[in-house]
């Protein structure tokens, strides 16, 4: 009997090497050690009828034997289960190169930034530069410099964001404030837009916000007029509403030009006849413009003998407003899905 212990030991080894998966490796395991009619299952228990003398020594040399094929099987199932697991990965491993699928919830650009991209685009045709300037600014370049200087009653018309450890610096009210800081750095002739965001201290309701976005424009050069002024600004808006989209300019006053005008355009909700939008004039204020004053021109440390030039500032806000017909500013910085997703 120990011989075939013995025997059953030496073919067991021999079998659990050359096993090459789980599933062959489960069938010798039932083959073997199966409860019912395993090979070493059925030896063992011949055990019983042997006489308490050769159960002692048959015995212990029996268990030696199951002991050591569990444990060559327990062996090779975790060799066998970590082959499997390399082998399975590698045919899921990532191929970088594959093109991403179509994702449902995609990102895209805010109403604010697509009517800002086209009007870059527009005024980068007619070679404008594209500027930025600090939101955090001086009370200098945001004021003083563009002809409001301390004290001047326009200063109340636009109450703003001060610093309390810095007065002299406040969160900017316009863009206008990027004015001389152009003239500065790039001197004459000049052209040049300014997108970008301003701040507002004062109670909001549907069409005034604490924080809103404009677009400046300067134009500087020898000879320019009023009509040099209002043909780009027609160009603008017919761009933006349709060729059909007349502009009137009335005049206005602001500190930094001379003449100043605003902008209006034929109502593009009832085409000029008069509605609640337009107040029944059939008219829309866009934008305010003129004819740079001397003094910031000479800021700007341009000899404002012999350059003139116009600007201009539309509120980028009205502008998505009336493009798309939404009647509450607010909901453009709400972040709001139901909105938002619109667009
Ligand atoms: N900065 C003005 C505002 O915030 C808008 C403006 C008016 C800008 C006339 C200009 C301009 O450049 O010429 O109300």
């Amino acid at each position: 009997m120990l011989e075939q212990f013995i025997k059953i030991k030496n073919s067991a080894l021999a079998e659990i090497q050359s096993v090459k998966n789980s599933a062959e490796l489960e069938a010798l395991e039932n083959k073997l050690l199966g409860r019912k009619n395993g090979e070493l299952t059925n030896l063992l228990k011949g055990l019983k009828d042997l006489s308490s003398e050769e159960k002692k020594s048959v015995g212990q040399a029996a268990n030696d034997v199951k002991q050591t094929i569990e444990s060559a099987m327990a062996e090779k199932k975790s060799e066998l289960a970590r082959a499997e697991w390399v082998k399975s990965s590698e045919k899921e491993s990532m191929d970088v190169t594959q093109p991403a699928l179509p994702s449902k919830s995609r990102g895209h650009f805010h109403p604010i930034t697509l009517v800002q991209n086209k009007l870059e685009d527009l005024f980068a045709s007619m070679g404008f530069m594209v500027l930025d300037g600090p939101e955090l600014e001086s009370d200098y370049y945001n004021f003083t410099a563009v002809n409001i200087p301390e004290n001047h009653p326009a200063r109340d018309t636009q109450d703003t964001f001060y610093i309390k450890k810095h007065p002299n610096w406040l969160m900017r009210t316009q863009t206008s404030s990027v004015q001389v800081r152009a003239m500065q750095k790039y001197g004459a002739p000049l052209r040049a837009i300014v997108p970008g965001r301003c701040f507002r201290n004062e109670s909001t309701d549907a069409r005034h916000e604490h924080t809103l976005y404009q677009i400046e424009g300067v134009v500087i050069d020898s000879g320019i007029n009023f009509g040099n002024m209002k043909a780009v600004l027609e160009q603008v808006v017919k761009n933006l509403y349709g060729a059909e989209t007349k502009l009137r300019l009335r005049p206005k006053y602001y500190p930094f030009v001379e003449p100043g005008v605003n902008g209006e355009i034929t109502c593009v909700l009832c085409q000029g006849k008069g509605c609640r939008v337009c107040k029944q004039s059939g008219w829309l204020e866009i934008f305010g413009a003129g004819l740079i004053h001397p003094n910031v021109i000479k800021e700007g440390g341009i000899d404002a003998k012999k350059y003139q030039g116009f600007a201009f500032g539309f509120g980028l806000d009205r502008l998505v407003m009336l493009k798309y017909g939404i009647d509450e500013i607010r909901v453009l910085k709400s972040g709001e899905m139901k909105f938002l997703e619109q667009f």
